[in-house]
């Protein structure tokens, strides 16, 4: 089992990268032909940096739109923040490259705020799901993977309350560091005996392997969002696209603008 969960924990790990990086090059090569900032919008690069800051840290224009669905969502991205710094002590090495961290790491601030996390995540994925139950207007265009998400995201983290909650499913945490830093260094070592440990990760693998061909590429996807990452200066800088510029130096020379200048210069 050990090495069905090494293995499988690994091509999860593999395939999400390079989906994400495949997905980011895609995103990059789209062309933005148009300039389309939603104002009231930066005029200044600095303006734009911190505009997606705060999109990306406080989702304000989620904020804007709907109150509900910001606090659960805020709540459900801030909690998988927290549980995430929590989880970095399984992959990272005391004496190795980031070893340096572990000091922080182990700080008793950060590891309750990690572990109490899973009631946030509960909590707001909860919401998330109930809006796309309750709500006639959202659950009209709801699709089924949009409830498969939240569902999966959702039985991760209960799997993870339990180990952590529950009295009878707490794990051996030292043989879970051992056996993720076995994964790493190619030295494949014992996973703990747990029914909600392999629950966890087995889900934890389905969530790296859907994560680059669904609704979750929002993650790389929002720092491609033209709405948000462009600079409002039509006006100031002409706006032409990459793939545009060498139609634009021809672009007195259609037969059509040609057949148009010489009927003007025989009427004049
Ligand atoms: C290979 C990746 C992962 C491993 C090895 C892992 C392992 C674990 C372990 C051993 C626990 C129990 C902690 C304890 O008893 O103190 C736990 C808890 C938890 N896990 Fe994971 N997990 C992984 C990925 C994830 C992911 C991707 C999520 C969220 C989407 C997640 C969410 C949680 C939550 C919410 C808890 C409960 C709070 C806590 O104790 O940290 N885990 N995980």
């Amino acid at each position: 089992m050990s090495t069905f969960i090494a293995i499988l924990l690994s091509a999860a790990t593999v395939f999400m990268i390079l989906g994400i990086m495949r997905k980011a090059r895609q995103y990059h090569a789209t062309p933005a032909p148009l300039k389309i900032p939603v104002t009231p919008a930066p005029k200044s690069t600095g303006g734009v940096i911190i505009r997606m800051a705060k999109e990306i840290v406080f989702f304000n224009a989620l904020f804007r739109a709907s109150k509900w669905t910001w606090l659960f969502g805020w709540l459900f991205h801030v909690s998988l923040v927290l549980a995430f710094v929590r989880h970095t002590r399984y992959i990272i090495d005391p004496d190795g490259l980031f070893g340096f961290m572990m000091p922080v790491l182990n700080l008793w601030i950060v590891q309750t705020a990690g572990q109490y996390a899973a009631f946030g995540m509960i909590i707001g994925l909860a919401g998330l799901l109930a809006r796309r139950f309750f709500v006639a207007r959202v659950r009209y265009i709801s699709s089924p993977s949009d409830y498969l998400m939240l569902v999966l995201i959702m039985a991760i983290a209960i799997s993870g309350f339990f180990m952590s909650f529950v009295s009878g499913y707490a794990i051996d945490i030292v043989a879970m560091k051992v056996f993720m830093l076995g994964i790493l260094n190619f030295d494949l070592q014992m996973l703990p005996e747990s029914n909600a440990l392999l629950i966890h990760l087995v889900l934890v693998a389905a969530l790296g392997f859907v994560l680059p061909i669904s609704k979750l590429l929002h993650i790389p996807g929002v720092f491609y969002a033209p709405t948000r990452n462009q600079v409002d200066n039509p006006r100031e800088k002409r706006h032409i696209a990459d793939w545009a510029k060498p139609l634009d130096k021809t672009r007195n020379d259609y037969p059509e603008l040609v057949a148009a200048r010489e009927a003007n210069k025989e009427k004049a």
